[in-house]
């Protein structure tokens, strides 16, 4: 009898244990089902692009970030921009891609995404693809899960980059402002910025008054403290203002790109307080390089469980960590039940402003600008 074929797919923005879950995943399957990776996410599915995923093409990439499927952010096969009379118009091409994968034998697919790829492979499920999400995004704002892998690896880089900064900031007496990835959430910039001693963090979850934000530099100031070291999350928004957008990306799902508020309020800041105001952003670099070994550990426990829930025909459903151990939960309930085909963001997980780590945070006298 044939085995029963597993295919792959990594989706949206890169993220630091997309190979360690590929990797585990494919020693945890072998030699019982055949595996292939569809390439550049969803468009692999509808390109019929795919490679056979081996113990021999899979190996030593346990601690490689990126993806060797490569990823794509802007294929939504449910809304899916093709050309027809010399025009593009946008459709639902789903079935085309559950053809390609009937054509290959592929009885499950595993998906690796964050929110906007998981609302697809919900997607998927509702129309009775066997589909198993494993939650991926450096931001950490996927619910039903305790973590998203890709997230200590972006911790500790920031970690390591305020490092360097107070180089200077302590120096030159400056004020450095550095504007960290996250969205609309802002975990990176919470954990990094205790982590890495900031003076100030300001989160989407915590719009902050640019004034607090100058009684801080100056009771520093004040107290022969001569630098200020500020944590900005790139979806922060000052009381009553907005999030400052750095692009739009046509065609991804949630097409918005913040960035901009570091120099904003470097420049805001550099009128009302007498040190000289930097800013920096630390962009993809959070993304990039080896994955942290917290993150290997994590991604390889999720292609291990992914593997299992093959295993138990568990379909539907989305790989999770609760509460120290691997569990899952129904991609209808990770993404909430959104019309097929429209991304699904407001069951984002948040921050909270009461939370024992912020909490944590201001009893070390660090300001949220609230
Ligand atoms: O979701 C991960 C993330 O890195 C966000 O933190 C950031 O806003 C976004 O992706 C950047 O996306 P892109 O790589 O498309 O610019």
């Amino acid at each position: 009898m044939a085995k029963k074929k597993v295919a792959i797919l990594t989706g949206g923005g890169d993220a630091p244990g997309l190979n360690a879950v590929i990797y585990s995943l494919v020693r945890a399957c072998s030699p019982k089902y055949d595996l292939i990776g569809y390439r550049f996410g969803y468009r692999g599915l509808y390109d019929n692009d795919f490679i056979p995923l081996t113990l021999e093409t899979t190996s030593g990439i346990l601690h490689k970030g990126g993806t060797i499927l490569f990823s794509s952010n802007k294929d939504n096969l449910f809304d899916y921009a093709v050309e027809e009379n010399g025009e593009i118009v946008k459709k639902d091409v789903s079935d085309i891609a559950i053809a390609n994968m009937k054509k290959e034998g592929v009885d499950t697919l595993v998906v690796l995404g964050g929110d906007g790829t998981l609302t697809s492979a919900r997607d998927f499920a509702r129309k009775g693809v066997n589909v198993i999400g494993v939650p991926k995004t450096i931001d950490n704002d996927l619910a039903s899960t305790d973590i998203t892998f890709g997230f200590d690896t972006a911790v500790n880089v920031v970690v390591e980059n305020l490092g360097r900064l107070h180089t200077t900031a302590e120096s030159h007496h400056r004020v450095m402002v550095v504007e960290v990835m996250g969205r609309a959430s802002g975990w990176i910039a919470l954990h990094s910025g205790i982590a890495g001693s900031a003076d100030v963090i300001l989160i989407p979850e915590i719009p902050y008054s640019i004034d607090k934000v100058v009684d801080k530099i100056k009771a520093r100031e004040a107290a022969g403290k001569r630098f200020t070291i500020i944590a900005v999350t790139e979806g922060a928004a000052e009381k009553g203002g907005q999030a400052v957008v750095g692009r739009v990306v046509a065609d991804s799902p949630d097409s918005i790109r913040f960035s901009g508020i570091a120099a904003k309020l470097a420049n805001d800041l550099e009128h009302l307080v007498d040190n000289e105001v930097r800013h920096c952003t630390l962009g993809h670099i959070q993304r990039g390089g080896d994955t942290s070994p917290a993150d290997r550990l994590l991604s390889v426990r999720y292609g291990v469980k992914a593997a299992d829930m093959i295993e138990n025909e568990q379909f539907g459903n989305m790989v999770c960590l609760r509460n120290g151990k691997m569990d899952f939960e129904s991609l209808e309930v990770v993404l909430g039940s959104s019309a097929t085909g429209s991304v699904s963001t407001g069951n984002s997980k948040r921050v909270c402003p009461d939370s024992e780590m912020v909490t944590v945070a201001k009893r070390l006298g660090i300001s949220f600008g609230d």
